[in-house]
C-alpha cells in the first residue's frame, strides 16, 4: 500500500517523519510530494496511491479521476471544503479529517491577531487593551473553545453564538450565548470567526452584520475568506473610519484593502494558523493513524463523506 503526503505549504520535518513511522510500521510506503507548485505535478503523484494526507490542497474531481487506487483522503486539520465529497463518494473513496487537532495553534494565531490590531500594527500610537473588552465567538467549536479558554486567562468577557451547538453547552464553559449571529455582533467590540466554509455560510458576513458592531469594531478571520462578503467589508471599512479587520486567508481582493485600509487591514501571506509543529504533528500523525486503520480494519471514524 503507498501512502502520499501532498502537501502545497508543508508539515514540520518531525510531523514528517512522525508519519513516517506510523505508515511504515504498518508496511506500507510512504510518498512524499511538498511545496508542489502545478495541479499537474498532483495529478501525476496520486497514480497508484492507496490513500492520501492533505492540507487545504485542491482534491477535486480532476485529481480524484486520476487517482485510480485511491481509497482513502484524509484532511489533516478541520475543513474540507477543499475536497469534492461527491466526487470522492461516487468514485467510492472515504474522506476523513483530523477534527482538533490544530484547533488551539488556530486559537493562539488569533489572539496574535488580536493584540496587534488593538495595538494599532505598533505603529507607535496608543492602542487599547483586551482585558474587559468584549469578545465574540462566532460558532463554538473545537478552535471556538480554545479562543475562549485563552480569552479566560486575558480577563475579556466572552460570547458566543453557535447555530449547532446549545445555549447550554455554550454557558457549561463559562461562556455568554446569545442567541443569533445579530446579537454577538451588537454586542461584542471584537469578534473572532470559526464558521466552516459552506454554502449556508459563504458570503454570510455581510454589510448588515457587521455594521452591528459597536464603534472601534474588530473583526477576526481565522476561518476561511469564502465566509466573508468582501465587497460589503470594504464598503463598510470605508464608511466607518473605525473598523478594522484582520485575518489568516487573504482576501480575493487582497490589494484594495491593503490599499485602502493601510493601519487598519492586515493578512498574512500564506493561512499560518495551524502552521505550528505541535499541530502539524497532531493532524498528521491522526492522519496517518487514521487511514491505518481505515486500511487495516475497517475504521471509519472521523469520515465526512457519509
Ligand atoms: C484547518 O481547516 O484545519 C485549518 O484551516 C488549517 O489549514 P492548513 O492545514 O491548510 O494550514
Amino acid at each position: 500500500m503507498k501512502v502520499l503526503v501532498a502537501t502545497e505549504k508543508p508539515f514540520a520535518k518531525v510531523a514528517v517523519d512522525g508519519i513516517r513511522k506510523e505508515v511504515e510500521a504498518a508496511g506500507y510506503e510512504l510518498v512524499l510530494l511538498e511545496k508542489y507548485t502545478e495541479k499537474q505535478q498532483l495529478l501525476d503523484a496520486v497514480k497508484g496511491i492507496d490513500a492520501m494526507i492533505v492540507r487545504s490542497d485542491i482534491i477535486d474531481k480532476e485529481v480524484l479521476q486520476a487517482a485510480d487506487q485511491l481509497k482513502i483522503v484524509v484532511r489533516a486539520g478541520a475543513g474540507y471544503d477543499n475536497i469534492d465529497l461527491e466526487a470522492a463518494t461516487a468514485k467510492g473513496v472515504c474522506v476523513m479529517n483530523t477534527p482538533g487537532q490544530n484547533s488551539n495553534a488556530v486559537a493562539e494565531l488569533v489572539f496574535g491577531l488580536m493584540i496587534m490590531a488593538v495595538r494599532n500594527f505598533y505603529d507607535g500610537k496608543s492602542g487599547t487593551e483586551l482585558k474587559g473588552k468584549k469578545l465574540g465567538i462566532h460558532a463554538f467549536g473545537n478552535v471556538g473553545r480554545n479562543v475562549a479558554r485563552i480569552a479566560k486567562g486575558v480577563g475579556m468577557d466572552i460570547y458566543a453564538y453557535d447555530a449547532y451547538c446549545t445555549k447550554e453547552a455554550i454557558e457549561a464553559e463559562g461562556v455568554k450565548a446569545v442567541d443569533s449571529a445579530e446579537e454577538l455582533y451588537k454586542e461584542c467590540n471584537i469578534v473572532s470567526l470559526h464558521i466552516p466554509a459552506t454554502a449556508e455560510t459563504r458570503n454570510s458576513i455581510n454589510y448588515d452584520l457587521v455594521n452591528l458592531m459597536p464603534k472601534g469594531g474588530l473583526l477576526i478571520n481565522t476561518a476561511r475568506k469564502e465566509v466573508i462578503n468582501e465587497a460589503d467589508l470594504i464598503r463598510l471599512m470605508t464608511d466607518r473610519p473605525d473598523f478594522k479587520y484582520v485575518t489568516d486567508i487573504m482576501p480575493a481582493h487582497h490589494e484594495e484593502f491593503a490599499d485602502h485600509f493601510p493601519g487598519r487591514y492586515f493578512s498574512t501571506p500564506k493561512k499560518m494558523g495551524a502552521q505550528t509543529a505541535e499541530a502539524n504533528i497532531n493532524a498528521g500523525i491522526a492522519a496517518a493513524c487514521q487511514i491505518v486503520g481505515f486500511l487495516r480494519d475497517g475504521n471509519e471514524r472521523f469520515r465526512v463523506n457519509k
